[in-house]
C-alpha cells in the first residue's frame, strides 16, 4: 500500500490534485486541516483564524492512520510533508503562477497582508525546499499549467 503526501503553499491546488490522485489510485483521502480540527491537534488562534499545530503531535497521529492502514492513502495538506521520509512514498508540491496565484487568495477575501504572505511562501519555494530537506522523493506539479497526473505517477513509480 502506498502513502502519497499532497504540500505546497496555500491556494495551490493541492486539495483538487490530492482527491484526483484519491480517485485514480482508489485511495483513502485524509485532509489535515479537518483531521487537526476534529482530533484538536492545534490550538485555535483567533487572531489569525487558523490552528497553531503542533507538527510531532501530528505526525504522530498521522503515522498511527498510516500504521494501520489497509489502503492507499492521499495526505492532503500544507503540513503533510513534515511527515518523516519513511511513511511517505511520493510527496507532490503543488506550485502555482504568481499572478494566478495571487487572484485565487484575492478571489477567497483574504486582506493584502494574507495574501503577501502567502505569496512570498510561493515566490520563495518554502514548501518545496522544506520537502528536499527531508529528502522525500518529489514530484512538482505546477496547477497553472496542463499536467496529466496519471503519467507523473507513473514515471514517479516506475523509473
Ligand atoms: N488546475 C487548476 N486549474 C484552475 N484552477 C485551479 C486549479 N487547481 C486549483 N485551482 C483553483 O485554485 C483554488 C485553490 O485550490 P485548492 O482548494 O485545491 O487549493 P489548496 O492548495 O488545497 O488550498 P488550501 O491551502 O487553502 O487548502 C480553487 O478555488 C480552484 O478554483
Ligand atoms: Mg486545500
Amino acid at each position: 500500500m502506498k502513502t502519497i503526501i499532497v504540500s505546497g503553499s496555500v491556494g495551490t491546488g493541492k486539495t483538487i490534485i490530492a482527491k484526483k490522485l484519491a480517485k485514480i489510485l482508489k485511495a483513502d483521502y485524509i485532509n489535515i486541516t479537518e483531521l487537526v480540527k476534529k482530533n484538536k491537534i492545534g490550538k485555535y488562534n483567533r487572531k489569525y483564524n487558523s490552528y497553531e499545530v503542533n507538527i510531532k503531535k501530528l505526525n504522530n497521529f498521522l503515522i498511527k492512520i498510516i500504521k494501520k492502514s489497509r489502503e492507499n492513502l492521499v495526505i492532503d495538506g500544507h503540513l503533510s510533508h513534515y511527515l518523516p521520509k519513511k511513511y511517505a512514498d511520493l510527496c507532490i508540491i503543488c506550485k502555482c503562477n504568481i499572478k494566478k496565484l495571487k487572484k485565487r487568495l484575492e478571489n477567497r477575501g483574504y486582506s493584502s497582508k494574507k495574501v503577501r504572505e502567502n505569496l512570498d511562501v510561493e515566490i520563495f519555494d518554502v514548501i518545496l525546499e522544506e520537502a528536499k530537506d527531508r529528502k522525500h522523493k518529489i514530484i512538482v506539479v505546477d496547477t497553472s499549467k496542463n499536467y496529466n497526473l496519471k503519467r507523473l505517477l507513473s514515471k514517479a513509480f516506475f523509473s
